[in-house]
């Protein structure tokens, strides 16, 4: 009898976890209503999805299913606040998105009311409700590995272009990254002072590439975003491919360096093979692995 009221419960928590592929919520982001013109779909999950073995026509800016072709409202942006003093770092500002696996988890959706701690919904007190995702037995759930730790991390790009079809792998470039996420539901970037942006805005992009759980795919979405406060004077350098360097740090490429676009049929910056150095298959993550610093990028990251 207890069995018989236990096991629903645990079947639902699974079956909202494994649906667990993040997006990271914004007024200033591409696909916030969906992808039915003139539908304002509370439950969206169309960004969410994630990016795999795809030409590059479809994976860029999650072209594949439209989001690219629904823009912010007119005047909505992410808003980087620089750092408030004139040093490339430390940096002491910041922004804020939620990081969920549907807009109904976030203040965007039902006024708010299904938000809490974690990106499902839920407040785990435990871990993720203490699963482990290598004996999970469906494969499309890729949250972070067994605990925050483990999380591979997410990374915002910025590109000085306004319309996002001038937008290229050269000139979009990672600015900041977040270690151990997506975990929780509020995540804040730091930002450094990078220069302003035209008058109509720059394209940002946030992506994520999970560290095994699952198919070895990747994230990338869009925002029209702005800088604002201590704009700096430096720009940014174009962008190259990062590189796997986990073992050697002096093989990692350093300057500015474009998103990880892996796994792809076309496109991809990154090959990789063997092992890391936990003994998983090596996995790309804006992390140390491939030398992408905690936090704010760096002075190397721009052309004074
Ligand atoms: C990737 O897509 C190509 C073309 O559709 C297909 O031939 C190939 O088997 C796919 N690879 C993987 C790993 O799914
Ligand atoms: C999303 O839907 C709301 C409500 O209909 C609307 O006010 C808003 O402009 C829409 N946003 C976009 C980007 O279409
Ligand atoms: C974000 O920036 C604001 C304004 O400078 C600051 O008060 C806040 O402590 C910062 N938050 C984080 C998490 O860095
Ligand atoms: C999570 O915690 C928040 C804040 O205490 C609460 O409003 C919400 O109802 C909780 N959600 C769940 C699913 O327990
Ligand atoms: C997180 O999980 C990993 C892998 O199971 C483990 O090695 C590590 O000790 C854990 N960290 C914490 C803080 O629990
Ligand atoms: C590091 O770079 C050197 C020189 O390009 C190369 O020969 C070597 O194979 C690289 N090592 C690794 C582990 O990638």
């Amino acid at each position: 009898m207890s069995l018989a009221h236990t096991l629903p419960v645990l079947v639902l928590s699974l079956g909202s976890l494994a649906t667990a592929h993040f997006a990271a919520w914004h007024k200033g982001m591409y696909c916030l209503n969906g992808t039915t013109p003139g539908f304002d779909d509370e439950n969206t999950n169309a960004i969410v999805n994630p990016l795999f073995n795809m030409t590059k026509d479809d994976w860029w800016f999650h072209h594949y299913n439209g989001c690219d072709e629904f823009p912010p409202a007119e005047g909505d942006f992410l808003e980087l606040l620089a750092a408030l003093t004139l040093v490339y770092r430390p940096a002491n500002g910041n922004f804020t998105v939620e990081l969920t696996v549907n807009r109904a988890f976030t203040t965007f959706s039902f006024g708010g009311a299904r938000t809490a701690a974690f990106g499902d919904g839920q407040n785990y007190t435990d871990g993720l409700g203490g699963l482990d995702c290598i004996s999970e037995l469906n494969s499309a759930y890729h949250t972070p590995k067994q605990n925050e730790s483990m999380a591979a991390g997410t990374a915002f790009a910025i590109s000085y272009q306004s319309e996002l079809s001038a937008v290229t792998p050269e000139n979009l470039v990672v600015f900041t990254t977040l270690y151990h996420t997506p975990w929780k539901r509020i995540a804040t970037y730091g930002v450094p002072n990078l220069p302003a942006c035209p008058e109509a805005g720059c394209i940002c992009a946030w992506g994520w590439v999970p560290n095994g759980c699952g198919e070895p795919n990747m994230y990338m979405q869009g925002f029209r975003c702005k800088v604002v406060g201590k704009t700096g004077g430096a720009v940014l350098a174009p962008a190259i491919p990062p590189t796997w360097c986990e073992e050697t740090p002096d093989n990692c490429t350093t300057g500015a360096r474009q998103m990880i676009y892996w796994n792809q049929f076309e496109g991809s910056n990154i090959f990789v093979s063997g092992s890391d150095s936990h003994g998983s298959p090596k996995s790309p993550a804006y992390n140390s692995v491939l030398g992408f610093a905690e936090g704010v990028l760096g002075e190397s990251t721009y052309i004074f």
